[in-house]
């Protein structure tokens, strides 16, 4: 399914929707989740909705789709403390069913194992959010020769460290290099995927996704062969 909306905000509640219907219908169910700007409207209309008695997260389990390598447990970008400050903290979800890959594990090889089995016990998510990069990332699986399966270590893209520098003082040294992100494998595992974007800059890379050719070079081109995904664009930010 498609759906274009004027605003980001009209979009963020179409989303807000979907997530709450999934949750009412299944006090279980397990969310699969993102970071970065493009989920931000979402969580707080959760936050909003859960305040107001019309959801309940407290049985919902969570599984996010990334996070980075070397930053330290305090570090304010860090994908796990952006999720509790942006989302957990806010609603009656119980943290430990929250699940972030772990980007200061010692042995990375088996994080990444130990995190797949994570999504296999689940038997993948019922909703997975997914943002998109410019060079059409999902996840941080960046463009290259194949569509890895599982959850992987993976160097950042130039253009996705410039990207995200807006969170590290525009200072792109201080962005990490390294990632875990979950594989393609395990984001086409969920029974349902919302793909979001909006504004100008992410138009092009938007439609190449979801009607050009199907191609590593472009991640989230995967998701044609998915039998339930709702594309979501904003014409505004
Ligand atoms: C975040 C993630 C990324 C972002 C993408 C878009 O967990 O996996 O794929 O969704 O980089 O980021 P924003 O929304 O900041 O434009």
């Amino acid at each position: 399914m498609y759906r274009k909306f004027n605003t980001y905000t009209e979009m963020s509640e179409y989303a807000a929707k979907l997530v709450i219907e999934q949750v009412n219908n299944n006090s279980q169910s397990v969310l699969g989740l993102a970071t970065g700007s493009t989920p931000l409207g979402l969580y707080q209309k959760l936050i909003e909705e859960n305040r107001n008695g019309k959801v309940d997260f407290s049985k919902v389990s969570s599984i996010n789709l990334d996070e980075y390598c070397g930053l330290e447990k305090t570090h304010s970008q860090s994908y796990r403390n952006f999720m509790n400050n942006n989302l957990f903290d806010h609603i009656n979800i119980d943290i430990r069913k929250t699940n972030v890959p772990n980007g200061l594990a010692e042995d990375i090889d088996e994080e990444c194992k130990r995190y797949d089995k994570v999504i296999e016990d689940f038997g993948g998510a019922d909703i997975q959010i997914l943002g998109i990069g410019l060079d059409g990332h999902i996840g941080f699986n960046e463009p290259c020769e194949e569509f890895k399966k599982g959850t992987s270590y993976i160097k950042l893209d130039e253009s996705t460290i410039e990207a995200n520098a807006r969170f590290f003082d525009n200072d792109i040294s201080k962005v990490p290099t390294h990632a875990i992100t979950m594989g393609i494998g395990g984001i086409m595992s969920a029974k349902k995927i919302i793909i979001m974007a909006s504004g100008d800059k992410k138009r092009d890379i938007f439609e190449k996704a979801r009607i050009g050719k199907i191609t590593p070079q472009v991640q989230a081109s995967i998701l044609q062969f998915h039998k339930d995904v709702v594309w979501l664009f904003a014409e505004k930010n």
